[in-house]
């Protein structure tokens, strides 16, 4: 008999191999399949970084055109699928509509069980590639603006601005919108990554578990605290308010989002560059209040919390970073999930290609060898 150890939330232990995303948290190093973050925020775009994840090597010139070819050819919606995203409740958050329409893109798929390896990750591409379209057809339902067809000859990044604002964004809004879905494409076993390993570990199918990741994504402490940021930014009236603000959450013991981390305990690598892009976006839009208040915030939470190695993680300067490239308050969270489908799709290749179904245990804390009592003497 092997003994079990019990660790609240998981904590420290290891649940499966990749070979995706290395992460030290002591260190703040995030590197995909060995390259730092840092050097593909600079040097890389969206397309080159998915086809690294799911390859676990770069792409030479020819197989990157091929790729990102491939990916942009799927950026239509099968037939059917407009109509019903016309139908939804134009308040409906755009996450729940993400949720809901990723799982229905599985009845406009002929074999949507398949767990062929080929065949799923054929399924991961053109998922991936429509997922931008969805977000940006229902924004502009519920905006009562015309739908725009996407462009094939368009980047992932250009074609979804382009297909929210109806314009080609401009290089720098483009470029900068890429950089954020670099930096949230992988992130070793997260919560959101782990729901889809252990959907899929079932033998279930690519759908079920992408839509079991997005509404773990959507929750508060995991890429729903994007929104908190910034309805916390909304709410600091001045730069002079930030100190006593923060102070007094942290002496009531509330939790400001945008900090703190599992894994990091000294920095996160993907919110120092989302601070180099934030405050230049900040500048270029007239945002720059925004920027001044995040960096007070930051020197505030550094005085009171960083022995406890609570530090910003990528969800605070990306709050800003969205708001500048004009998205709104509740797409945030959606962006993650646009960049991070690519990172829960290599994590189901992987874990179909060395499947054991995931049954941890639940140690029991309840009574034994109870009475059953009678309904009438309860
Ligand atoms: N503000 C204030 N105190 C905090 C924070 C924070 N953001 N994060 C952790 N702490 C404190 C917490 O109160 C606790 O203190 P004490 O030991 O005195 O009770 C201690 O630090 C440990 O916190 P924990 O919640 O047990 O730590 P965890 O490893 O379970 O939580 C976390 C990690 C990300 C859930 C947490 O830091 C948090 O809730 N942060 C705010 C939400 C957030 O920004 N989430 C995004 C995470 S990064 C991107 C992603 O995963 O999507």
């Amino acid at each position: 008999m092997t003994t079990a150890t019990f660790a609240k939330g998981l904590e420290g232990i290891i649940a499966s191999e990749t070979e995706m995303s290395f992460i030290d948290g002591q260190a703040g190093i995030l590197e995909y399949v060995g390259i730092p973050i840092g050097e593909l925020a600079a040097h890389g775009t969206f397309e080159e970084s998915v086809y690294l994840l799911w390859n676990r090597r770069l792409p030479n010139k020819g197989e990157l055109e091929s790729f990102s070819a491939e990916l942009h050819s799927y950026t239509g919606l099968p037939a059917g699928m407009s109509g019903r995203l016309l139908a939804l409740p134009m308040q409906a958050h755009p996450m729940h509509v993400i949720r809901t329409m990723i799982s229905a893109l599985s009845m406009h798929d002929e074999d949507p069980n398949s767990v062929d390896l080929d065949e799923v990750r054929a399924k991961a591409m053109r998922i991936l590639a429509r997922a931008p379209t969805i977000v940006a057809f229902f924004d502009r339902y519920r905006r009562g603006l015309p739908l725009i067809e996407p462009r094939a000859d368009l980047s992932f990044a250009q074609n979804f601005l382009y297909m929210l604002n109806g314009e080609v964004p401009t290089e720098a809004m483009a470029r900068a919108f890429d950089i954020c879905m670099i930096t949230h494409a992988d992130h070793g076993l997260n919560n959101s990554t782990f729901a889809a390993r252990v959907i899929i570990s079932t033998l279930s199918d690519i759908y079920s578990a992408l839509t079991g990741a997005i509404g773990s994504l959507r929750g508060p402490l995991h890429g729903g605290a994007n929104e908190g940021v910034m309805k916390m930014l909304w709410e600091i009236p001045t730069l002079n308010d930030v100190e006593p603000f923060i102070l007094g959450k942290l002496e009531r013991k509330e939790k400001i989002m945008g900090f703190g981390h599992r894994v990091y305990k000294s920095h996160d690598p993907r919110a120092s560059e989302l601070k180099t892009l934030a405050k230049q976006l900040a500048s270029d839009t007239g945002n720059t209040d925004l920027y001044e208040k995040s960096s007070k915030i930051e020197e505030v939470m550094g005085t009171a919390v960083a022995a406890k190695g609570i530090y910003a993680n990528v969800d605070f300067y990306s709050a800003t970073t969205y708001h500048c490239l004009g998205l709104k308050l509740d797409l945030f969270t959606p962006m993650f999930v646009l960049a991070r489908l690519s990172g829960w799709s290599g994590h189901i290749l992987e874990q179909l290609a060395d499947n054991r179904l995931y049954r941890p245990k639940a140690q029991y804390v309840g009574p034994h060898d109870a009475p059953y009592v009678p309904m009438d003497q309860r």
